[in-house]
């Protein structure tokens, strides 16, 4: 046990338990990985990627996802915005805090209004996770879920996650098994970007990237809590929700459109986005989106098995949260402002145990016998 996870876990919460890992971190309290074009940093709280370096237009490595330069900070961070975490064991909402599996009903923690967000608030983004492997271009989580941590979450869950490098290429690999009962799982990793490292002088906002989402015309309505309705939509090119219609579009194409405000609920509060886009007809190894910056010229490539995307513009960063002053911003008092971001979450049907009539039960139900996989690639190159 190493002395500085025990007092993290002492400093967020009494019952947190500190991990064990094989390993232990550099002098910089990270583990660090790396490979041409990129390099990319972990702690094993919520086994959450720090910082990734890429090349931007200029040669210059640039770190291109949010997080804090101190690392004792995230266990404490009272907004815990789940930067570039696992929030499992199911992530996302599950609607009225319950569901039902083989004709019984489960009650789940109610921690986002009446619904349930990333399974609670004992959610794996509240872990310590296990290092159980590591090389100079990969490393591997490891979680074992007892029973009921997450409540109305029966079983044991065991899980690992092996993040590598190579080639200017993220890949990110999961896996779990529920060897003793039938329990919902579904993973993500909630990756947060900022392409211009928040250095652009012009606007510190998320709007002037590029975003294209080929085989992504449909997606899920949603409530005023985010929560889907049930209802599949098709944007028409060229409305708020449109990232298929044609490559390069503004994220903030629609920005000025009187819907923006209020797009992603909230009863007009939330601006921007918030939902769920579903991909349709990919061929294998497809690129399904593309977020590209032409101020930093970073151009981002996400390849995934998920049959979808969450895409959450920040429109709840209220300018508390600080900038990793030592890789990003102009000056160190810069703060993270309200939609200067945009997560992307990879990952199946929201709320899909739910939801029959989608068909996605069998793939967010796990049971003994069975395996969990999840498989993501982010590669970065230039405009
Ligand atoms: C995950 O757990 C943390 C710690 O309890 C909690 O603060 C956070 O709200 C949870 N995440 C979400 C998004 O529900
Ligand atoms: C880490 O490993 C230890 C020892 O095997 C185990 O007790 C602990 O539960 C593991 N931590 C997690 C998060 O699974
Ligand atoms: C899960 O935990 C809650 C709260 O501790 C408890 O009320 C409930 O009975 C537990 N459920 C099961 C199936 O153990
Ligand atoms: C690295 O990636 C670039 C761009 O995708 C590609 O042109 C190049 O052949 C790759 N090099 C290796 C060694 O795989
Ligand atoms: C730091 O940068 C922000 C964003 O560009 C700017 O609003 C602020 O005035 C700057 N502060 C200082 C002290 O230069
Ligand atoms: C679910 O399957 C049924 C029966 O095959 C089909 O009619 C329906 O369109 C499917 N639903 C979705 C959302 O794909």
């Amino acid at each position: 046990m190493k002395f500085s996870a025990i007092l993290f876990a002492a400093l967020a919460d009494a019952t947190a338990i500190p991990s064990e890992s094989a390993f232990t971190p550099g002098a910089d309290s990270k583990y660090t990985i790396s490979a041409p074009g990129i390099k990319a940093q972990f702690i094993e709280y919520g086994a959450t990627l720090t910082n990734l370096f890429v090349k931007d237009k200029n040669g210059k490595d640039i770190d291109v996802v949010l997080g804090y330069d101190d690392t004792t900070y995230y266990p404490k961070d009272p907004g815990h915005p789940v930067y570039n975490s696992i929030p499992g064991r199911y992530v996302n909402r599950i609607g009225k805090a319950k569901y039902t599996l083989d004709g019984k009903e489960y009650i789940t923690e109610k921690n986002d209004g009446d619904n349930t967000l990333h399974s609670g608030t004992n959610n794996w983004s509240f872990r310590f996770w296990n290092v159980t492997a590591l090389t100079p271009e990969s490393i591997t989580f490891s979680i074992s879920d007892a029973s009921n941590s997450s409540l109305g979450m029966i079983g044991r869950v065991d899980s690992s996650v092996t993040y590598s490098v190579s080639n200017s290429t993220w890949s990110i690999k999961m896996t779990a098994s529920s060897p003793d009962n039938k329990t919902p799982v579904m993973l993500t990793q909630h990756t947060y970007f900022n392409l211009d490292a928040y250095k652009n002088p012009a606007t510190p906002l998320i709007w002037d990237h590029t975003l294209y989402l080929p085989y992504s015309k449909r997606y899920l309505e949603a409530d005023q809590g985010a929560l889907p309705t049930g209802k599949i939509l098709t944007a028409d090119p060229g409305t708020i929700n449109d990232f298929a219609s044609k490559p390069g579009m503004m994220f903030g194409h629609s920005k000025s459109d009187p819907k923006f405000q209020g797009n992603c609920g909230a009863d007009g509060v939330c601006e921007g986005y918030n939902g769920y886009w579903l991909i349709d007809d990919a061929p294998k190894d497809a690129v399904v989106l593309t977020l590209a910056s032409p101020f930093s010229g970073v151009k981002a490539d996400l390849r995934t098995t998920q049959p979808g995307i969450v895409l959450y513009s920040c429109s709840w960063m209220d300018g508390s949260a600080v900038l990793k002053a030592s890789t990003q911003g102009l000056n160190s008092t810069q703060k993270v402002v309200k939609s200067s971001c945009v997560a992307i979450e990879a990952q199946d049907y929201p709320d899909g145990i739910n939801h029959p009539e989608w068909n996605r039960t069998d793939a967010q139900i796990l049971g003994p016998g069975e395996t969990y996989n999840w498989e993501s690639s982010w590669t970065f190159g230039l405009l």
